[in-house]
């Protein structure tokens, strides 16, 4: 699919048919996100000063091969990494305001970051800049899911405290946005 394409057909989509996703496909968009593409360890998004602020976590409820739980996307090696156990995305569709049909989406993204990678270098324009990258990341992964024939909606309506109990996201981290994604209905 061409990017011109893939950008018609970014739609956001806030309802998904039954069939899980693949390993695969949970891994292309990842790396659309955050994967790594530079020799230098440069990444598919743009980052202010090389800082790399963002950390992503893949919530799975159906993926193909996983069990449901929580993974931190390690950018170095293409991995993941578990981090808990459990079916949460009912209670991250509570804490995104009660858009519960975020629980039907095979998996979530969920786009963190650790704004003080970023504001070391450049202080208060950090948090600024740390939003502008998670924007780059959130439409490299939602132009990555339309090519894959799949969709999903950049979510930013959240209690953030609600969250970080949810993901048991560490002090240093700040949530951003919550990416479903799914098949099309
Ligand atoms: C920063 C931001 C936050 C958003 N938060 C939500 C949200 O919490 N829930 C939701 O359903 N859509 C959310 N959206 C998606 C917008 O509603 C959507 O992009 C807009 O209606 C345009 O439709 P389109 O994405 O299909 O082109 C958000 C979009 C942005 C850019």
């Amino acid at each position: 699919m061409s990017l011109e394409t893939a950008l018609a057909k970014r739609r956001s989509q806030r309802g998904f048919g039954v069939a899980p996703l693949t390993v695969a496909e949970a891994g292309q968009l990842l790396w659309a996100a955050q994967g790594i593409t530079g020799r230098q360890g440069e990444r598919n998004a743009p980052s202010a000063g090389a800082t790399y602020p963002l950390v992503l976590y893949l919530v799975a409820g159906r993926v193909e091969g996983m069990s449901a739980g929580v993974y931190r996307y390690l950018p170095q090696g293409h991995s993941l990494q578990g981090v808990a156990a459990g079916d949460v995305r009912a209670a991250l569709a509570i804490a995104a305001r009660g858009q519960r049909w975020i629980a039907d989406a095979p998996a979530l993204v969920v786009i963190a970051a650790q704004p003080a990678r970023t504001a070391a270098r450049y202080g208060a324009r950090a948090d600024a800049y740390v939003a502008m990258e998670a924007g780059a990341a959130a439409q490299n992964l939602l132009l990555q899911a339309a090519a894959l024939g799949l969709g999903g909606t950049l979510v930013g309506a959240v209690d953030e405290a609600a969250v970080r109990r949810s993901l048991a996201l560490a002090e240093a981290e700040q949530l951003l946005a919550i990416v479903p994604i799914g098949h099309r209905r």
